[in-house]
């Protein structure tokens, strides 16, 4: 192996340019070429490409977002899509591909790897936490630090105010950011994707709050949560079955995946970048590089897509025992 490319793809977040550093420095160390990719997917295929050497990965790995940029590709999911972007891996000598993204990334990365044999290793990037195999993703602990602080000062006019706050977190299919932000900032209730929580059950939750003398509130909803109804439909459900609630709503949207990532993100960055490399070195394919219990470990990529990661329901049930 004499050249291998990285790629960032699909959503960012903070400690891709951590992971994208170590890909750069760990091809430096072995003394191998290192090419990163513009734009995800849609560079390879439109063959935008740079040689990323020690030194033009620093001062990166304090920044969020992504260096190298990202996209979504739609050509990437066909055939021909896929078959340009390998005329163009075999132009410029590449023998291997890192891939950093969510699984709709790893999804193509593997139909890439098995179409034409062609060794890829996912590092997982992704707020959301949403991959079987790592106990954390890139970004996720960013994300969850972020939001906390964020929360923290909606409270202050929560409690100024005497309101109830439905505050919305990513998580279009998972609840991880909305359930630990829920316990670190005191919620009344977290909605998430996993757990049906009735309005019926909100309402009661909301009476007994009340009743107990509870002045202000904070609701923490994921994106994607089970009631089917959006944050805004939620806050009218509430103020026509409790008119004495003063309720507001807060979408704290893309400003979770933002931000200089975390020490944690930083150190998962350079441990899941350096693990890549050595991993394409060591002949390994399609697998992606995870943490579990403080360890690096890797997982079939196919495993990591189509397996659940299960929420910690547990951290369900303190939270309700803090809000008695
Ligand atoms: P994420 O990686 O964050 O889950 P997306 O689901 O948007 O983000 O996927 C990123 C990119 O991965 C897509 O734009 C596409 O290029 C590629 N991709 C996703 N799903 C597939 C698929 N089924 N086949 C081929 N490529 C795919
Ligand atoms: O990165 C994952 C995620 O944050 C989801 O929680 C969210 O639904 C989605 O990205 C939105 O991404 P975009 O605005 O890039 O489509």
């Amino acid at each position: 192996m004499k050249n291998i490319a990285v790629l960032t793809s699909g959503g960012d977040s903070p400690g891709m340019n951590s992971a994208i550093r170590a890909v750069a420095r760990t091809c430096a160390h072995y003394e191998i070429k290192c090419t990163g990719i513009i734009r995800g997917y849609s560079g390879l295929i439109e063959n935008d490409t740079k040689n990323l050497y020690t030194r033009s990965v620093r001062g990166i790995i304090n920044r969020g977002g992504t260096f190298l940029y990202s996209a979504r590709s739609e050509e990437f999911k066909t055939k021909s899509g896929r078959a340009k972007a390998f005329n163009n891996i075999k132009a410029n000598e590449i023998d291997g591909l890192v891939v950093i993204g969510g699984d709709g990334s790893f999804t193509g990365g593997l139909k890439f790897s098995e179409e034409f044999n062609f060794p890829v290793i996912g590092i997982p990037g992704t707020i959301d936490n949403d991959l079987f195999g790592t106990s954390h993703t890139l970004g996720y602990d960013t994300a969850l630090n972020t939001a906390t602080e964020a929360i923290d000062k909606i409270r202050d006019t929560a409690i100024s105010h005497h309101r109830l706050f439905l505050v919305e977190v990513m998580g279009r299919d998972a609840g991880f950011i909305a359930l630990n932000t829920g316990l670190a900032i005191g919620a009344q209730e977290i909605l998430i994707p996993e757990v049906n929580m009735s309005s019926e059950n909100l309402i009661n939750s909301l009476k007994r709050s009340k009743s107990a003398g509870k002045t202000s509130t904070i609701i923490v909803v994921a994106e994607g949560d089970k009631t089917g109804e959006s944050v805004f439909q939620l806050a009218n459900m509430i103020e026509e079955k409790l008119p004495k609630y003063e309720v507001r709503v807060s979408v704290l949207g893309h400003m979770q995946r933002g931000g200089s990532p975390s020490c944690f993100d930083r150190v998962l960055g350079t441990q899941m970048g350096i693990t890549a490399v050595e991993s394409l070195l060591n002949g390994e394919s399609r697998v992606m590089i995870g943490i579990q219990n403080g360890k690096i470990n890797k997982t079939d990529l196919s495993k990591a897509i189509k397996g659940k990661s299960k929420i910690n329901k547990e951290l369900l049930r303190m939270s309700k025992i803090m809000n008695t």
